[in-house]
């Protein structure tokens, strides 16, 4: 179990930088099983689901080079043949499917664990499976294993029946390497979508409408390794943002695409936060109480579920009530109760938190049920006045690099330990 300790109560100040986006990075590597010879991502997040990833594509026999410092991940896919993840590894982690349309695609036959990842609602992977099927493989499931096999996948048309961003993904990966042109339609909008496109093209792939709802892939006999950069991670911004404006800050971040968090952006605005835009930065300056404000989750461009927890914890300091409709996750307010323990006013009513703005929150212990959560916990812990203690931190460090360097890089008193030692 980790720990972080934080002594709240003092506005963030200074400048960091954001790291990669954990959601592009993961289908971004698993994308590279995909091409033959070595490709190469910067920019890549230290994180601990990299490093799942990582260690999965190793089991299935490429070869992992992985420089921290440079945050430079380098994949040689000469070594790698059909086979089973490992198990636990795959099923920690729900990014783990994307190696199925990405083996299935290369080698005819995949395998993969019923995915893992947060525990924030049903997470079904019905769509996943409709468009390997569409595909033309055989998909089923064999005591919790995903397995899919064809010769050689067919383009088609695959209409999603619900806007995904992981079966989006998937039909893209998987079509690459497939006979023929697929057209998906209803496809997740998100930079990360464009991302993955962007890199299978870098590797002589033909995808085109990558970030509209319409994304055509015409397949190719091979693809062959490329370099690509990792975009930045909007949820990481949207949470020191969050963490700047809860706290009455003033803290710069750089490594920011501006257009990639306009909701975010536009939120905090309504509330009172006052943002500048500043090329690849943005500098957030946290003027006396946010103001109530009503949100609801959306896909992209809408207000992401994954900033949601954070968001809820900034307007349980706001002056007056908030709104905050989660439209994805049923589970997502299960972080509620425990910022109810630092002081907030929060009642959920179905899919809906019911935020009564308090004028301060008080140090507690707390618990950290997923990622984001976890995250939210964090900043309520920066500006809740006395000591919070956040049990559970390895939810959040499987997505937030370098968060206690971060920490206290931006002035905050803050200790990340484990069974009772300091974390590197
Ligand atoms: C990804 C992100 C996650 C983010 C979410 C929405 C990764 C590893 N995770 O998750 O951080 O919160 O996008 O931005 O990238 N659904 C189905 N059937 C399917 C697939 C999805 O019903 O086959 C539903 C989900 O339950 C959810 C909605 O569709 O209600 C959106 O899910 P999706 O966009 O696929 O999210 P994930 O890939 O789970």
């Amino acid at each position: 179990m980790t720990t972080l300790t934080i002594r709240g109560g003092r506005p963030l100040q200074g400048t960091i930088r954001v790291g990669g986006r954990k959601n592009a990075t993961l289908p971004l590597i698993a994308a590279t099983l995909l091409a033959d010879g070595t490709s190469r991502l910067e920019n890549v997040p230290q994180i601990h689901d990299v490093k799942v990833y990582r260690n999965l594509l190793t089991g299935l026999g490429a070869r992992v080079d992985w420089d921290p410092v440079n945050g430079n991940l380098t994949v040689h896919t000469d070594g790698v043949r059909p086979g089973e993840p490992d198990y636990h590894l795959a099923s920690s982690i729900r990014a783990s499917y994307y190696l199925l349309g990405v083996m299935l695609a290369r080698y005819g036959e995949a395998s993969v664990p019923m995915p893992g990842g947060d525990n924030i609602g049903h997470r079904p992977v019905d769509q996943h499976i409709k468009g390997l099927t569409a595909l033309g493989a055989e998909v089923w499931v064999d005591r919790g294993i995903i397995r899919a096999r064809a010769r050689r996948l067919r383009g088609t048309s695959v209409y999603l029946d619900i806007i995904s961003v992981g079966a989006t993904i998937q039909v893209m990966l998987a079509a690459s390497l497939a006979e023929g042109t697929t057209v998906i339609q209803n496809c997740a909008r998100e930079p990360h979508v464009v991302a993955v496109a962007n890199f299978i093209n870098a590797c002589g792939g033909k995808v085109t409408g990558a970030g509209t709802d319409t994304i055509r892939v015409r397949g190719v006999e091979r693809l062959v390794g490329a370099t690509h950069t990792v975009i930045p991670d909007d949820i990481e911004a949207g949470t020191w943002m969050m963490a700047a404006a809860m706290t009455q800050g003033d803290v710069t971040l750089q490594n920011v695409i501006p257009t990639h968090i306009t909701p975010i952006i536009a939120k905090l605005r309504e509330a009172g936060v006052e943002i500048h835009e500043l090329g690849d930065a943005v500098r957030v300056i946290g003027r006396g109480r946010p103001k109530a404000i009503n949100v609801k989750t959306l896909p992209y461009p809408g207000f992401p579920t994954d900033a949601q927890s954070q968001m809820t914890a900034m307007l349980s300091l706001a002056e007056g009530t908030s709104y905050v409709t989660e439209t994805l996750y049923e589970d997502r307010f299960r972080f509620v109760p425990e910022l109810v323990r630092m002081g907030a006013e929060i009642r959920v009513e179905g899919r809906t938190a019911i935020v009564k703005g308090v004028e301060r929150l008080y140090g507690a212990p707390v618990e950290a049920t997923d990622i984001r959560a976890g995250a939210a916990l964090v900043i309520a812990g920066l500006a809740a006045e006395g000591e919070t203690t956040i049990y559970g931190m390895e939810h959040v460090q499987r997505g937030y690099e370098k968060l206690e360097q971060k920490l206290l890089a931006l002035g905050a008193d803050a200790k990340m330990q484990r069974q009772g030692a300091a974390v590197v």
